[in-house]
């Protein structure tokens, strides 16, 4: 399933016994989703982030210009892109950037691993300031423990 709240599976499971494999939701720096992905991971459901890099986010800055990303893609020798697909690789799930450009797609495949120390100074307090971006279900959480 797609873009479901705990609510929608929830509902799936109620009707049919079955609990989904994969929910794939937009999550990314702005909209980490704390809650549904806590929730998932409790139930086994396995969670794909799409927009991982905040195509979805509209009146913002891109992900990639952020300061913070930049300084750990500076750190790590990365690009930007691969920090911001690294931060969901961090928090247990799988990553699905999107680009038409070939040596894009070859370098977004390229990971690199975030420490500890990258995770936190990358989760700042953007997503309870003004760049937060509200889900329509759920509501951006500050945890920063979710991984
Ligand atoms: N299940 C759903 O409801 C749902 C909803 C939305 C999206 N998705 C899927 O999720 C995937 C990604 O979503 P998305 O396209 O919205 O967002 P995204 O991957 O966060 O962002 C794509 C944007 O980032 C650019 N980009 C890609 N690699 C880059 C890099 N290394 N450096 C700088 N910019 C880079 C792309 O431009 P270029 O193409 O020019 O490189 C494009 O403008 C797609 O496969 C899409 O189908 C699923």
């Amino acid at each position: 399933m797609t873009g479901s709240g705990s609510t929608y599976v929830q509902g799936i499971v109620d009707a049919t016994g079955v609990w989904p494999a994969v929910n794939q939701i937009e999550a990314h720096l702005l909209l980490p989703q704390d809650d549904l992905v806590a929730y998932c991971k409790e139930h086994n459901v396995h969670i794909t982030a799409y927009s991982p890099l905040g195509n979805n986010v509209f009146g913002k800055p891109k992900l990639t210009n952020y300061p913070e990303v930049q300084a750990i893609a500076q750190k790590l020798g990365a690009t930007t892109a691969q920090v911001l697909i690294a931060w969901g690789v961090y928090r247990g799930y799988s990553v699905i950037p999107k680009s038409v450009q070939q040596e894009r797609i070859v370098s977004n495949f390229k990971q690199v691993e975030l420490s500890a120390e990258d995770y936190e100074a990358l989760f700042s307090d953007r997503q309870e300031g003004p760049d937060a971006v509200q889900h329509p279900e759920v509501s951006a959480t500050t945890n920063p423990k979710v991984k």
